[in-house]
């Protein structure tokens, strides 16, 4: 381990460099001009990986294409295998005036990597190819065989990930994925995410005139259609903070007092909290405390709402339409596909006859949750311990990777979530960053923890 240690920390400089190369294309798969500059990065990382001696695959999708790569191992190896998976894609970088500098020129302040997608999520799988790397130049073996499983779509719902996993079900196999794509809660405290929400989203559109109107000549006689949609959506949530939709928590497992207990004990305090976020006051649903709110309670929020006139001035009309954007955190054991239904036939139900409602769902995916006391969590747990010098976390997450549903479900496998994005990380805002330092000990974790999850496999294998 000393040569694999030494190595990360003479090559840090380069690393930092490589990992500026990597951010400086806009691989923003919601935006369709941006497919040549998605080709272009998935090649970026094919090259990369093949310089450094791994077998390294561009795998074409009906989308943006996925990179496979394969440390280098024997015909017929018995060595157990793992499989990392991370995005090379990154959300848009919109509003781009409230930069400091811009998303795609990588800029080093102090600590900080300031790039869009620094942190979500293409400095987190640097940070195993580096320990990878470091690997091999020593001459030092891996105890295990490593797939890297790099997709381009995570952040549009992994459409086309899921029909490759079936196909390539047999050479993915194994024991378990790893993923560093959540979040820990300070430097000193490195974690070990075990749960995250689920998701539903929900386009809700209000049909009013079949054009726009003078609000003066027709105001008062025909029903305005974004007003409706504003009724509509304040009443899906009470005072309480509590969702109103018939059935929603029919399926939601009441959380364990150890957990409340476990959750009690995060460095989070809710006063810094809100002067972190820049809000007069924080807000959630009564009974729960801050970090049982933004991780182990479901939610419903409007992420867009559109209508009617937005330019300079003012327009006096009816807007023919108003649209917004829903989506629905869930946790265990809500199912997407029937949180969708309720939330239709609930908007159905408050939506008044003088305009027409249509409601879409879109993506969705389940809640995740695994036993954190189990040999492969536990493993990871040393991992961490010993490249960051604390005491590791448990943590439940608010954000969602629904394709870890599909790792269960298609390749078997749990998921550890070895998350390195601090609480200041901006992800999917302006000014996203990664801490330099964290990355640093990001490669440390990951060149400790295929030896423990190897023994942790082994040790399960053993006849008792
Ligand atoms: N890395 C995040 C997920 C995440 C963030 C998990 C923070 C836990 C803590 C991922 O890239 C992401 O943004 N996922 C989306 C999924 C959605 C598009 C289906 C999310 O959570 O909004
Ligand atoms: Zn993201």
């Amino acid at each position: 381990m000393k040569a694999v240690d030494s190595y990360l920390d003479q090559h840090r400089d380069r690393f930092v460099r490589e990992l500026c190369d990597y951010l400086r294309f806009p691989s923003v798969s919601a935006q369709p001009e941006h497919a040549p500059d998605m080709r272009a990065c998935a090649g970026w990382l094919v090259d990369h990986c093949t310089r450094l001696g791994l077998e390294a695959e561009l795998c074409p999708t009906a989308g943006n294409p996925i990179v496979l790569v394969r440390t280098p191992r024997q015909p017929g190896s018995k060595k157990p295998h793992f499989v990392v998976y991370g995005h090379y894609d990154v959300q848009p970088p919109d509003p781009l005036d409230l930069w400091v500098s811009p998303p795609f020129e990588p800029r080093v302040e102090g600590d900080a990597l300031f790039a869009r997608g620094s942190a979500d999520n293409k400095g987190q799988h640097m940070a195993h190819i580096n320990a990878v790397e470091a690997h091999l130049r020593t001459g030092t073996e891996l105890p295990c065989d490593l797939t890297f499983l790099i997709e381009g779509e995570e952040e549009v719902g992994c459409t086309n990930l899921t029909p490759f996993l079936r196909k390539r079900r047999r050479e993915l196999k194994c024991e378990a994925m790893v993923i560093s794509d959540t979040g820990m809660p300070s430097p000193r405290h490195p974690a070990l995410t075990y749960a995250l929400r689920g998701i539903a989203a929900v386009e809700v559109i209000v049909h009013g005139p079949d054009r726009d109107l003078h609000s003066g000549i027709f105001g008062g006689s025909v029903d305005n259609p974004a007003m409706v949609l504003c009724q509509v959506l304040a009443q899906l949530r009470d005072r309480k903070g509590r969702i109103t939709v018939p059935g929603f928590y029919d399926d939601v497992v009441k959380l364990s007092a150890y957990e409340r207990k476990q959750m009690a004990r995060l460095p989070f305090k809710e006063s810094s909290e809100r002067k972190f976020l820049g809000v007069p006051g924080m807000f959630g649903e009564s009974g729960f405390t801050f970090v049982e709110r933004r991780s182990a309670r479901p939610t419903c929020e409007i992420n867009g709402l559109t209508s009617g006139y937005q330019g300079a001035g003012s327009k006096t009309i009816i807007p023919s339409w108003a649209r917004a954007k829903l989506t629905f955190r869930l946790v265990p054991d809500q199912d997407p596909a029937t949180i969708a239904r309720l939330v239709k036939a609930h908007l159905k139900d408050l939506c008044p006859p003088t305009v027409r409602l249509e409601v879409n769902a879109g993506h969705g995916g389940s809640p995740y949750l695994i036993d954190p006391t189990g040999p492969l969590a536990q493993a990871s747990m040393r991992a961490l311990k010993s490249a960051f010098e604390c005491e590791p976390v448990l943590l439940r997450e608010g954000g969602s990777i629904p394709i870890v549903n599909d790792f269960k479900r298609i390749l078997g496998v749990d998921s550890l979530l070895l998350g390195l994005a601090l609480p200041n990380a901006n992800a999917h805002s302006p000014n996203e960053q990664f801490s330099l330092s964290i990355f640093q000990k990001g490669m440390r974790m990951s060149a400790r923890l295929w030896p423990e999850l190897v023994q942790a496999v082994e040790r399960g294998k053993r006849p008792a």
